[in-house]
């Protein structure tokens, strides 16, 4: 009897849990995988084969439709009374937007119908969306619009860049005048009319990026009073009459102008830009390049240029920054520089924080670095420096990131970077150093993150390129992916002295077994990378993690993994997100005890990534293809499978209709719901324990205990439900801020 009651206290509790703090599960597609994302009910149908939507098996409340990566080629009206908001179409084979295929969709705020072969959307589609802000339609094949392409009065983001479009007509944007940012990138225009902008009023962000642009009128952007931002790159613009063009800009705070054929920029080219925070003048052929000419006295809020890839020939002249006296950012890189004009160019730039000269042929360094006495960043990588220069780096006391990487080093002194005490981030990645001098990093006690990949190294970090005496407190990262190691076939990896030590990069390592001692002196590590090795499912291949009692985060894709069992983390309560996408997995039961675990246990499936859609895959803008769990059923396995529909197992939302199984690839997901394993009562024994206790012990009178445990067990579950309720209405608050953010 007590045992029948502490069965029904688990089942009641098991239930309660299975919710995953949601009050109720609402309607789900058989294909799809529902679920609530904060407070919304999101059904997500991505990659699932579909070739049309499942209009009939809808929640009337879903929050967010995903149908990326399907088949579907038309749209049908949804349902009448839909509340979706967010509308996921992208990459699938649609060729046209019709005005009923959106209609009614009252509540719509976000539609993404990128990467399909749409030619044609009906302006008036979304006319019935009143709360619409943003359009993503980029990369498909537009045919040319006549008059107004959308409208909608309160559109703020519209992507259409890779849409093949041609012209842009005077009337575009008529009906769409709210708009803050228009990315009209990628798209062969070659021209613009005179005008086509005038009803933007509120735009703040235009990108024409790669429009095979050649002449632009030089009043396009004349009422564009309160434009930010401005890209231009890719575009042939070598006959535009700047001064005209962004004379009205007076807010421009950001141009990119990288790769638009400018060959010299005269004096007034940005004098009305008095604003300009960033320019990006990279790419283009400023062989005699003087900036002080150039910029004259619009440079006055300038801190950040770009000149990368300028071809500059040099000498460069000796006052070409003298009045760009704000500087705090200069890029270089890509130039064929030579030291001693470099010593004489950069002299008047004594507040410069940030200074990159990668890729330019440099052989040596200049050498009046003492100047910069406020250089935080320096990036000298990929340029093929003798090895004899570590004086040269010594005045700069504040440098707190120096990137050498991929510079043709083979050795380092030992005393490279005795007086480099302040720096935070070393980059030495990508030279063939195969061993590193004893004290090389001794003095760098300020230092939180080295980054060491594909340097060749064997072993991890020679025991004595550290201190031996010290504890590097502030070593927080180390970066070591990409070199052959050899680890140890037992004891740990890492010295003492590093044991501050908490996010790992141990990927593409070449590691086919780490011994359970390895990170013995390394245990805070909450971080830690290990994708792309050979770890295998045999011989305790994982039991390293039982010393990693703080592990929050643990990347084991990419690996020979075929199964894995929940117990592994038994020694890792802080586990919140587990990668295993790209395993070989096979599938087993425990893949649904794994499943159960991350859900029941640990109380979120978000733990194991990719078993459903993350925020990612679900925000506006970016791209949205997503990696998913995977086992495979073995041919036995497969020949003999039948799918069990209509089983009820907690947590789990079985099939309803019947399915042919026809492939051998299977998402967690799917295989979780059809497999019919048992929820795994090894998870719930401690509970179990208690009933036997009452068995044992228990000689009271049982009616009562009965009644007692499954009081008990009433409350339990109210208190369960409360709290997940309260955690809820908590959450709805962070929802609309982020929400709020977002727009
Ligand atoms: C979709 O179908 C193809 C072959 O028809 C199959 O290889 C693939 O695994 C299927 N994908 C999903 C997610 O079911
Ligand atoms: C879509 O259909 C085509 C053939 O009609 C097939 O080759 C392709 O794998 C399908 N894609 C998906 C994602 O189902
Ligand atoms: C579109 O804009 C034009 C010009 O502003 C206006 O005359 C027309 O009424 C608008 N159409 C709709 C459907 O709002
Ligand atoms: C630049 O600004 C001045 C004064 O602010 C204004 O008179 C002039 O018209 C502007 N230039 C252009 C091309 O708009
Ligand atoms: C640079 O600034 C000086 C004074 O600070 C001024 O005399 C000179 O004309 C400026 N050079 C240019 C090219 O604007
Ligand atoms: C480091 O700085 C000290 C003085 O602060 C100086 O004597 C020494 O030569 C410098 N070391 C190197 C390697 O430049
Ligand atoms: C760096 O280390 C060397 C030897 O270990 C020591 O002599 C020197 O004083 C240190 N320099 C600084 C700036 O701490
Ligand atoms: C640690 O050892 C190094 C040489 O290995 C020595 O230069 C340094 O002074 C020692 N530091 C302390 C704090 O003992
Ligand atoms: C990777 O490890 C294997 C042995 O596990 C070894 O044979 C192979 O040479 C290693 N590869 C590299 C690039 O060092
Ligand atoms: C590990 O972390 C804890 C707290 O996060 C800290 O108290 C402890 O000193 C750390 N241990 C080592 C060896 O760094
Ligand atoms: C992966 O593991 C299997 C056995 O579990 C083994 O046969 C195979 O060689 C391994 N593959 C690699 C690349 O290590
Ligand atoms: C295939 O799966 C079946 C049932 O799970 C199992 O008995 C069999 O050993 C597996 N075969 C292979 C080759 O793994």
């Amino acid at each position: 009897m007590a045992r029948l009651a502490a069965l029904f206290c688990l089942a009641t509790i098991g239930y309660t849990l299975a919710f995953n703090g949601d009050s109720f599960e609402l309607e789900c597609p058989d294909e799809c995988d529902c679920h609530y994302f904060r407070i919304n009910w999101v059904t997500d149908c991505s990659e699932s084969n579909l070739t049309e939507v499942p209009y009939d098996e809808l929640s009337m409340s879903v929050y967010i439709l995903d149908l990326n990566g399907n088949n579907i080629t038309t749209l049908k009206p949804f349902p009448k009374d839909i509340k979706m908001r967010r509308l996921q179409i992208a990459n699938n084979r649609l060729t046209k937007i019709t005005k009923e295929a959106l209609m009614g969709l009252e509540y719509l705020i976000d539609v993404d119908l990128s990467g399909n072969n749409i030619s044609f959307i009906d302006p008036e589609a979304l006319l019935d969306s009143r709360g619409l802000l943003n359009v993503e339609l980029q990369d498909n094949p537009l045919s040319t619009v006549e008059g107004p392409f959308l409208v909608s009065g309160t559109l703020q983001y519209l992507d259409i860049s890779y849409c093949k479009l041609t012209s842009i007509n005077l009337q575009f944007f008529d009906n769409i005048t709210s708009l803050t940012t228009v990315d009209l990138s990628n798209n062969p225009l070659t021209t613009l009319v005179s005008g086509v902008f005038d009803v933007l009023t509120s735009l703040d962000t235009l990108k024409l990026n790669d429009c095979k642009l050649t002449t632009v009128p030089d009043n396009v952007f004349s009422t564009l009073a309160n434009l930010k931002n401005l890209e231009l790159a890719g575009n042939q613009l070598d006959n535009t009459n700047w001064p005209e063009l962004l004379g009205s800009l007076t807010r421009l705070e950001y141009l990119n102008l990288r790769k638009t054929g400018l060959t010299a920029v005269s004096e007034d080219t940005f004098s009305n830009c008095t604003n300009l925070v960033s320019l990006i003048l990279a790419d283009n052929e400023l062989r005699d390049l003087d900036v002080a000419a150039t910029l004259g006295s619009s440079v006055d809020h300038l801190e950040l240029l770009d000149l990368s890839n300028c071809k500059i020939q040099g000498p460069i002249s000796g006052d070409a920054f003298a009045n760009a006296t704000r500087l705090k950012s200069l890029y270089l890189s890509g130039n064929p520089l030579f030291a001693p004009d470099l010593e004489e160019a950069l002299a008047p730039l004594p507040k410069l924080e940030r200074l990159f000269m990668s890729k330019c042929g440099l052989r040596r360094l200049p050498d009046n670095f003492n100047v910069f006495d406020n250089l935080v960043e320096l990036d000298i990588s990929h340029n093929p420096l003798v090895n004899v220069f570590a004086k040269l780096l010594a005045p700069l006391e504040k440098l707190e990131y120096l990137n050498m990487g991929y510079s043709n080093l083979s050795y380092l002194a030992p005393d490279s970077f005795y007086n480099l005490t302040s720096l935070k981030r070393l980059v030495l990645s990508g030279n063939d150093l195969l061993s590193l001098e004893a004290g090389l990093f001794g003095n760098l006690t300020q230092l939180t993150t080295i980054e060491l990949e594909f340097c060749g190294l064997k072993r991890p970090l020679n025991a004595n390129s550290f201190f031996k005496n010290l504890t590097y407190m502030d070593l927080r990262e180390i970066r070591l992916g990409g070199n052959p190691l050899v680890i140890p076939a037992s004891g740990p990896v890492f010295p003492k002295s590093l044991s501050h030590v908490t996010i790992l990069d141990l990927s593409n390592c070449n590691i086919t077994k780490l011994n359970s001692d390895a990170f013995k002196n390394t245990n805070n590590i909450t971080d830690l990378n290990l994708a792309g090795n050979k770890l295998s499912s045999k011989d305790d291949s994982l039991r390293f993690l039982e010393r990693l009692e703080h592990l929050e985060k643990i990347n084991l894709s990419s690996n020979n993994l075929t199964t894995i069992d929940p117990e592994v983390f038994v020694n890792n309560p802080k586990l919140h997100s587990l990668n295993l996408i790209g395993n070989p997995f096979i599938c087993d039961c425990k893949i649904a005890e794994m499943w159960d675990w991350a859900n029941m246990i640990k109380g979120d499936l978000d733990v194991l990534i990719g078993a459903k859609s993350a925020e990612k895959d679900i925000v506006v803008k970016g791209n949205k293809k997503k990696k998913n769990l995977y086992c495979r059923y073995n041919e036995t396995q497969l020949r003999n499978m039948t799918i069990t529909t209509n089983r009820t197992v907690p947590g789990r939302r079985p099939f309803i209709k019947p399915r042919e199984l026809t492939y051998a690839n299977r998402t967690w997901a799917k295989y979780v719901r059809e497999s019919g394993c048992e929820p795994v009562v090894k998870i719930l024994r401690p509970i179990a324990l208690v009933g036997e206790m009452f068995d044992v012990n228990g000689r009271l009178p049982t009616g009562a205990l009965v009644l007692t445990v499954v009081a008990l067990c009433l409350g339990i579950t109210t208190l369960v439900m409360t709290l997940r309720l309260f955690r809820r209405k908590n959450n709805t608050e962070v929802d609309t801020e982020t929400n709020r953010k977002q727009r």
